[in-house]
């Protein structure tokens, strides 16, 4: 049994988190952080009601450590690398759920994120919680970077075809739609309700913050210089899933067979990844580890599909295979 803490426990990947570590065998929730709300967990997310006797805390992190041997940080960028340092000298393991620890460098992290960096040495040191492409690196190691719900479901239709040369990585629209859980559970003007039903809208053209994350695993996948990435988000009006339409541009002729076979042969080994026929739709994967892929060759592109449900693959999902991966678990238990 390995004893878990989860930080920012009020918030959305929280909920999931904590929904997905009750089914889990091995796994027993010991703190819940908050930094003002002390309601049981029941009352925070009514959805719990029941399930789960324990309230949340404001825990330094002496406390959290002498609790739990795990910890997940749901925490936002910056408040997450102020508080990880000192969990990892107690000897935690953490799973990172921000953006603190995805990118190689300060410098890039202070360009997008527009903020020092509370923990610079340590970047370009983390593994890249993707497991079906980094499962080696995460293996050992004690603190994980884990994905960002958009790079996600970009990089694991785009990488194998990198990888194998079949794409110019400097030839690359990303084009995504998220629903609104993406921005999390604190109220903002842009995702109130009367604001974004009934409407989709594109935001952070050119500047979105996963751009560099996308940017930075192409480079690694095909050993060349950071791609320009051009990847446009846009809100739905879903409470959760992702999808990511792809274009890039291939280097010889190409059938949609030849693609998908690129896939399934990168993929066939990797529980939850289905290369798929159909083109996908968020509700097929909607409350699952799963991302469904697909491609399609059109005039000089290859446009691949892909879904995900943000808060789990995209998400709470991925940090427990991670979790799974660093202590030994099966790497699919409480996902299927
Ligand atoms: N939502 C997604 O689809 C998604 C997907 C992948 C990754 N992520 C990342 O996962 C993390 C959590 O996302 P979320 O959607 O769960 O966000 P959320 O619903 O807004 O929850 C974040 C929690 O962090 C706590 N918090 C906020 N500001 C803080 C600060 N300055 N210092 C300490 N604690 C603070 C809050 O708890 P209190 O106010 O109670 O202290 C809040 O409940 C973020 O880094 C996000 O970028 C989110």
């Amino acid at each position: 049994m390995t004893t878990i803490a989860i930080l920012g426990a009020t918030g959305y990947t929280a909920l999931e988190l904590i929904k997905i570590l009750l089914r889990h065998p091995n796994a027993e929730i010991t703190a819940l952080t908050s930094r003002e709300d002390t309601r049981p967990a029941g009352q925070v997310h009514q959805s719990l009601s029941g399930r789960l006797n324990l309230s949340l805390e404001n825990l330094t992190p002496g406390e959290i450590a002498s609790r739990a041997e795990c910890v997940f940080s749901c925490l936002p960028h910056t408040a997450s690398a102020q508080i990880v340092p000192e969990l990892l000298q107690y000897g935690c393991k953490v799973v990172d759920f921000s953006a603190d620890y995805r990118l190689d460098s300060a410098e890039s992290f202070e360009k997008w994120y527009e903020v020092e960096h509370p923990d610079p040495q340590r970047l370009g040191k983390v593994p890249y919680g993707l497991p079906e492409l980094f499962r080696k690196d995460i293996i050992g190691t004690d603190l994980i970077a884990n994905p960002g719900c958009y790079p996600t479901s970009a990089i694991l239709p785009l990488v194998p075809l990198l990888e194998v040369g079949l794409i110019e990585p400097n030839d690359i629209i990303i084009d995504s739609k998220s629903g609104v859980s993406g921005a999390g559970r604190k109220p903002k003007l842009g995702t109130l309700y009367t604001e974004c039903n009934e409407s989709i809208s594109a935001y952070g053209v050119g500047t979105h913050r996963h751009t560099p994350e996308i940017a930075q695993i192409i480079a690694r996948s095909c050993k060349t210089q950071m791609p320009q990435v051009i990847f446009t988000p846009h809100l739905t009006p879903m409470d959760r899933g992702i999808l990511t339409t792809a274009y890039s541009k291939p280097v010889k002729n190409v059938s949609k067979d030849d693609v998908l076979d690129v896939l399934r042969k990168k993929y066939e080994n990797e529980y939850f990844v289905k290369v798929v026929e159909y083109l996908p739709a968020t509700k097929d994967v909607s409350g699952t580890n799963f991302v469904h892929i697909t491609a399609r060759v059109v005039g000089s592109r290859i446009i691949t599909v892909s879904a995900i449900d943000n808060l789990i693959k995209g998400a709470s999902g991925a940090a427990v295979q991670n979790f799974n991966l660093l202590f030994g678990y099966a790497e699919t238990t409480a996902l299927v």
